[in-house]
């Protein structure tokens, strides 16, 4: 039984807080027909350190949210959701409240674009401390890859950093360093490092700066929206309900205010945003 009436509608992508924003922009570059809406759980952000039940119930009522709003499909554009909800919502719930309805993550997109990019089949992910301890990664990647070795490090302070504006700032050299090699002491050969977090992207530049010299550091936005490209390309019972108006509006359960000013840091443009509730 379907719960919700509308046939067409934008398509959701739903984030913690800021970094999904990173995702967003990428499919928008790539498909600015689409109409989006965008929600940020900015009010309970981070998830990172959140157990599985709670990141699922949270992500649950987002996705219920957008599906309210008429979203037909939605993406998760966070890898802890991804990696901690995501299953549960496609496999248990999606057939009781929406079964014409898609939910889809980040992860496996990223996972896919690896066989094109490592030599060594040494892979590292960062991530935060939620999505490394569920062991996503390396699962999902022993399913398409079986000989690659996987390295997890898990980078708790990144977040925080990002959130607070002081991702360019002398300090952040200190913690991008201490994770950067961490991982790398796991395994020197690792030559391919998942940014496994959407907030990741904006250390990119310190990132790099402290990776070995030929070490691939991989952002997961342009391989979000090609494969959500493909996606609707292979589904076009999905696609035809995805209505096209290029439009873009912006939720949070935090104040539209901080929203605003925090997300034209992700998109250097300014935003429409509205307060809703998620319960
Ligand atoms: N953006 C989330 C992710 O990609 C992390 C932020 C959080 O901890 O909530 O995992």
């Amino acid at each position: 039984m379907n719960r919700y009436n509308q046939h067409a509608g934008p398509i959701g992508i739903f984030d913690s807080g800021y970094g999904g924003l990173t995702i967003l922009e990428n499919i928008r570059q790539l498909m600015p027909e689409y109409d989006y809406i965008y929600l940020g759980d900015n009010a309970r952000t981070p998830y990172g350190t959140r157990s599985f039940e709670i990141v699922y119930e949270f992500t649950l009522q987002a996705v219920s949210k957008l599906f309210e709003y008429g979203c037909q499909l939605v993406i998760l554009a966070c890898n802890t959701a991804s990696a901690k909800a995501l299953r549960s919502i496609q496999q248990n719930d999606l057939p009781v409240i929406a079964p014409d309805r898609r939910v889809l993550g980040v992860i496996r997109p990223t996972v896919e674009a690896l066989g094109n990019i490592t030599h060594t089949g040494k892979i590292g992910i960062l991530g935060t401390t939620g999505t490394i301890q569920s062991y996503s990664y390396p699962l999902e990647i022993k399913k398409l890859y079986p000989q690659y070795e996987v390295f997890g490090e898990a980078c708790p302070m990144w977040v925080p950093l990002v959130e607070n504006n002081e991702h360019r700032s002398p300090g952040a050299d200190y913690f991008v360093h201490q994770y950067i090699n961490r991982l790398m002491m796991q395994c020197p050969d690792i030559d391919t490092v998942i940014l496994g977090c959407t907030h990741y992207p904006l250390l990119l530049d310190k990132i790099k700066k402290y990776l070995p010299e030929g070490v691939i550091p991989l952002s997961q936005g342009n391989l979000v929206a090609d494969s959500l490209k493909d996606y609707l390309h292979r589904h076009p019972e999905i696609e035809k309900r995805c209505t096209k108006n290029a439009s873009c509006r912006f939720l949070t359960t935090e104040s539209p205010q901080k929203f605003s000013a925090a997300a034209s840091l992700f998109l250097h443009e300014a935003v429409d945003v509205s307060r809703i509730v998620l319960e």
